[in-house]
């Protein structure tokens, strides 16, 4: 059967959910996108992912077409709609349709678009969770504004599709001899001292939401972190390694372009993160 998905004002079968083919989101990638999860049928930090999209629509110069309140009823409405109990909201919203294909912003008045639809996903049982993932590293190809969550996604389409095909289940991107981060996920280590490392914010990476809480949640239980970029050979030498991400929660990482990170198994500091956020998740979720 058909979810329902939101558009511009209504919900929509997903087979109906359409928009204009001058939507300046499928010309130009003039958009901004949001991922947030779904646990036990309430939103996962969804404040500080509502917090993001206020700030990448700023720094695009486009302006919401709903308020945060009303989208987060949205949000909740569209949960209920399906009935969804584990799994994702996607929400993207893009400069809207103008009359003609014109680089500038649209002069007259035109309405953002603003679509959202679920899918399920059991995030929680993700069999990679206990298994771990591989991860390949590919040269980071994408513009200098990272740190907006940015539609313009070929760069990691490119670079998961070779990571799906080498059999992994992330890419690590590399800039300088640095990871900057994954294509849709924050990158971690554990170094042998046991310091938790992650690049620090920049517009090298998306600053992201589950980094955010992983990092707090870490230095309310005193554990050691240190903001900053790492190498390939570093991770290849840490004790662990990690990913988190709305889609993932934190997913250990057990191997590195074909060698093994730390014992070759999820490492218990991975491990406890994961437990410590699906706690906080399902603590905070609304
Ligand atoms: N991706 N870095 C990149 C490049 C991402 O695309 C994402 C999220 C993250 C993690 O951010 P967060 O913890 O806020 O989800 C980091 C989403 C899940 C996606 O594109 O599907």
């Amino acid at each position: 059967m058909d979810s329902i998905a939101y558009v511009n004002g209504s919900f929509v079968p997903l087979s109906d959910a359409k928009v204009s083919v001058l939507d300046r989101g499928f010309l130009f990638a003039d958009g901004i996108y949001e991922v947030s999860a779904v646990l036990d049928g309430k939103l996962v930090d969804n404040a500080s992912h509502l917090a993001r999209l206020e700030r990448s629509v700023g720094e695009i110069k486009l302006k919401l077409p709903e308020t945060v309140e009303r989208i987060t009823e949205l949000q909740k409405e569209l949960i209920a709609r399906n009935k969804l109990a584990n799994g994702l909201v996607y929400l993207q919203v893009t400069r809207g349709a103008d009359t003609a294909r014109d680089f500038p912003f649209p002069k007259g008045e035109v309405k953002p678009t603003l679509v959202m639809f679920t899918s399920e996903k059991d995030i929680i049982n993700a069999a990679s969770a206990k298994t771990g993932i591989n991860v390949i590293t590919v040269p980071d190809i994408r513009w200098e504004r990272r740190d907006i969550k940015s539609v313009a996604l070929l760069a990691q389409v490119l670079a998961k599709q070779a990571a799906a095909e080498a059999g992994a289940g992330e890419a690590w991107m590399l800039e300088d001899g640095l990871v900057t981060e994954g294509g849709s996920s924050s990158a971690f280590i554990l170094t042998q001292n046991d310091v938790i490392v992650t690049r620090q914010n920049s517009n090298a990476i998306l600053p992201g939401c589950t980094r955010k809480a992983v990092l707090a949640l870490a230095a309310e239980r005193q554990l050691r972190i240190e903001e900053r970029a790492f190498t390939v050979t570093e991770a290849l030498a840490a004790k662990e390694a990690f990913i988190t991400s709305a889609s993932s929660f934190v997913q250990p990482v057990v191997a590195i372009d074909g060698k093994q990170v730390g014992s070759g198994k999820p490492g218990p500091m991975a491990t406890r993160l994961r437990e410590i956020y699906v706690e906080f998740a399902k603590a905070t979720g609304v």
